[in-house]
């Protein structure tokens, strides 16, 4: 019996979820900071397997499996998540300047569609409080840090291409993989660097200017017009600084919802995440594989629930997998279920190693 599924969830789907979400990073945070808390969770959850160890960017994963940005938006969680059988964590998105939310509901619940409607707007505590927390926790799995523009409609421009680079100088150091969300659907200005070449081609030229030393990779918005996902994609080739992209951040397509009419969300402001957006960012997945000949490291989002989920992203090309929706509807166990079901799927496909099935149903000749 799935103790999460049938007692723990329907208790927690009880609470309102912007309440719960609080509550969890907290308790997570007390769990995570004492070995006496961290050693059963870790003897629970935990799971390895060297069919699933990788080495992507240079880094080596001793899973592929990894908790999606805006969980863990303040590094509360740093402690705690390698106890869950995580390969790997990315918190933020971190901004300039902290942000305390937009007007709230920051989560509604679609559980019929087993999807979120989000809407923090880049909540958060701001790269100088976030900074040295993260600099207090012992880490022991790679670390993916998400930057973003402040959430603050009068910075435009160049001024976001310096909100931006501020946040990346403070923070590469801390950081095994920088990712640059250009994607967030919910801030006030609406601006998306991922629409906008331009911009995007003056932030790479600005942060090409510091000394990077950590890999750099791009959060995108699924639903980009394949037009302008060519324009990225050439905007991207001339930095080599970028080595990859993360696909994708939430989409604000509600035509895309099967169980709910749209028209009675329509009051909630927000990305929609989870199982209907999917296929969009597997759709998105391809392409990008494709049209890179798998020249970038792709790390795929976006609906993983179980193995199948993540399996499908990597033989479309991705080579690590994360999650956020998943894990609220699935909960703690659901990291070790599909690393188990990889290691199965894995075999029945004849692959000895993750690596190898990168790509596999996608293939570029
Ligand atoms: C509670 C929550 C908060 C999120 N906040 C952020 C964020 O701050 N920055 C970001 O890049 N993506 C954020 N996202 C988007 C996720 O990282 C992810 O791209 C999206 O939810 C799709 O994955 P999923 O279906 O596994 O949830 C958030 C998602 C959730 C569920």
């Amino acid at each position: 019996m799935n103790l999460y599924k049938k007692i723990i969830r329907p208790i927690f789907f009880q609470i309102n979820p912007d309440v719960l979400h609080e509550g969890i990073i907290k308790f997570g945070n007390i769990l995570g900071k004492n070995f006496v808390t961290r050693k059963p969770l870790g003897l629970i959850y935990n799971y390895e397997n060297s069919v699933l160890k990788t080495e992507v960017f240079g880094i080596k994963f001793k899973n592929p499996i990894g908790l999606a940005g805006g969980f863990d938006k303040n590094a509360n969680l740093i402690q705690t998540l390698p106890s869950l059988g995580f390969g790997f964590n990315e918190i933020g998105s971190v901004t300039a300047r902290p942000y305390r939310g937009n007007p709230r509901p920051w989560n509604v619940r679609l559980k019929q569609e087993q999807s979120l409607i989000i809407n923090y707007g880049l909540k958060n505590q701001g790269v100088d409080i976030i900074k040295k927390r993260i600099k207090t926790q012992k880490r022991s799995i790679p670390l993916i840090i998400n930057i973003a523009k402040t959430n603050d409609a009068r910075i435009k421009g160049d001024a976001s291409i310096e909100d931006y680079n501020k946040s990346f100088v403070k923070l590469q150091p801390l950081a095994d993989v920088i990712n640059i969300n250009i994607s967030c659907p919910n801030t006030g200005d609406g601006q998306l660097l991922c629409e906008s070449p331009f911009l995007l081609n003056k932030l790479l030229k600005k942060i090409s200017q510091n000394k990077v030393k950590k890999p750099i990779v791009l959060k995108l918005k699924p639903d980009l017009s394949e037009k302008l996902l060519k324009e990225v994609i050439e905007t991207v080739k001339k930095y080599p600084i970028v080595k990859g992209f993360i696909i994708s951040n939430l989409t604000r397509n509600r035509n895309l919802l099967k169980k709910t009419d749209p028209k009675s969300v329509a009051q909630y402001n927000g990305g929609v995440s989870g199982k209907p957006m999917r296929e969009l960012s597997n759709k998105m997945i391809k392409t990008i594989y494709k049209m890179t000949r798998g020249k970038y490291r792709i790390i795929g989002l976006g609906g993983v629930f179980e193995a199948r989920d993540a399996y499908e992203k990597i033989c479309l090309g991705a080579s690590l997998v994360e999650l956020a929706t998943g894990l609220i509807y699935g909960g703690p166990g659901t990291i070790k279920s599909i690393n188990k079901g990889l290691v199965v799927l894995l075999k029945k496909d004849g692959f000895t190693n993750i690596s190898q099935a990168v790509g596999s149903r996608n293939k570029l000749n």
